[in-house]
């Protein structure tokens, strides 16, 4: 049976109340097919606009086997393209983030400008052309402040995806702000156990003593029904769409992104061990009010978020093999808030990155006992883990319309 029928006839006989069969956590044939269905073909969160303000700015980033530039070009654009060099395919940029008024490529000097085209070639023969050697391009853009690569031939359509977040996000102007602080952590797990490790708050009373200060477990929050029938987030709601601020639970038809506004714990504004905000200047010039709770972002397969009154934190996901998966997490904070004048960086910091590590280490135990031929999916909690079925709802049938698509 070749990897395909397999994959196709595990996620047929998937029950929707468990977690996954052992060899969607740990085949690497099901993580290549994963890359090559999903990975390569969705759009894909990589960093923000606010990253790439000046022309020459770019960001690289690595996913599966296809290292990625994304530049700011001369004309204010955002442009990607594969980080392989024309020549003999060299990666021409090689740091995580840079400025450059042209692309060369460390090994030759290959020069590129930054909308691609080859502009210099060190001795090359006479009948050689230089507009055949421009670099490859991958679909770019920007959403709400969060820029957005797809390796695939043809993208899916961004429309709906903008429509639905622009209202959440464009009021919070993430393009006027900057990285406060960034931090990269391997996660020793499969990407699904720590989406699935994500969508659930099952496990925060055990193993988030910080983050349980302020943000509330109840599981509205990580659930599907959106909280509509809660008095408390229903009149939240209404205050913050008063004041010009889209705050409703929405979810994509698909499921593959959700948004909404939900208030932390009572009295809690921050995620901070006080619960008090961290940046004394508000995020968003437009957005004073000191309580706007927390806007929650998800979109499968590489990104959750929180936005709140003064500062927001970002995380990124990328798989690194079936049981490495590297998460990137930004603090973004407005543009012109000073270090040790508005904000103090450990207290900014302190309560995700410990939540960070936490969850990194419930990820790795989680797959060290998935990797046990004894391991045998058990049921989820209807109570707390909706999150993680809906997950795995949008994983199953997103893959399954793939393959049935992809020649055998
Ligand atoms: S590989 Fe880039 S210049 Fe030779
Ligand atoms: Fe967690």
């Amino acid at each position: 049976m070749s990897t395909r029928e397999r994959l196709l006839n595990s996620l047929l006989r998937r029950k929707p109340t468990t977690a996954l069969g052992r060899e969607l956590y740990v085949d690497p044939q099901v993580f290549e097919l994963e890359l090559e269905q999903i990975w390569y073909k969705d759009w894909l969160f990589v960093g923000h606009d606010c990253e790439l303000k000046s022309p020459g700015n770019f960001l690289t980033v690595q996913v599966g086997a296809y290292p990625v530039v994304v530049v700011r070009d001369r004309d204010g654009g955002l442009r990607a393209f594969h980080n392989s060099c024309r020549h003999r395919g060299s990666r021409i940029c090689t740091t995580e983030h840079g400025s450059a008024a042209r692309l060369v490529c460390p090994y030759h000097q290959w020069t590129y400008a930054l909308d691609g085209r080859l502009i210099a070639a060190r001795d090359m023969s006479g009948g050689f052309d230089k507009t055949q050697y421009s670099l490859k391009p991958v679909h770019c853009a920007s959403v709400g402040g969060y820029v957005w690569i797809c390796l695939a031939q043809v993208a899916p359509d961004l429309a709906p995806m903008r429509e639905h977040l622009e209202p959440y996000f464009l009021p919070h102007h993430l393009n006027r702000t900057k990285v406060a602080f960034e931090s990269t952590i391997i996660e020793e797990a499969n990407w699904k156990l720590v989406w699935e490790n994500n969508r659930e708050c099952y496990h925060c009373a055990g193993n988030h003593p910080e983050l349980c200060r302020t943000f509330p477990e109840e599981p509205v929050i990580t659930g599907v029904s959106g909280g509509f029938a809660n008095e408390r987030i229903a009149n939240k709601w209404a205050r913050w769409e008063s004041i010009g601020l889209e705050s409703k639970y929405r979810i994509s038809a698909d499921g593959q992104y959700r948004t909404v506004r939900y208030p932390l714990i009572e009295g809690a504004t921050c995620y901070t061990m006080d619960g008090k905000a961290a940046v004394r200047r508000p995020l968003s010039d437009s957005v004073t009010e000191e309580d706007i709770g927390s806007l929650l972002l998800f979109h499968f397969p590489t990104t959750w978020n929180h936005i709140m009154a003064d500062h927001a934190t970002t995380f990124r996901l990328l798989p690194l093999s079936p049981t490495r998966t590297q998460l990137t997490t930004k603090w973004l904070v407005h543009e012109d808030a000073v270090e040790g004048v508005d904000y103090d960086l450990k207290r900014l910091t302190e309560v995700w990155r410990a939540t960070n590590d936490e969850d990194r280490r419930v990820c790795q135990e989680n797959q060290i006992g998935v990797n046990s031929p004894a391991y045998e999916p058990g049921p989820y909690s209807a109570m707390h883990e909706e999150g993680c079925m809906q997950f795995l709802d949008w994983y199953s049938r997103h893959l399954h319309q793939r393959l049935e698509m992809a020649p055998a």
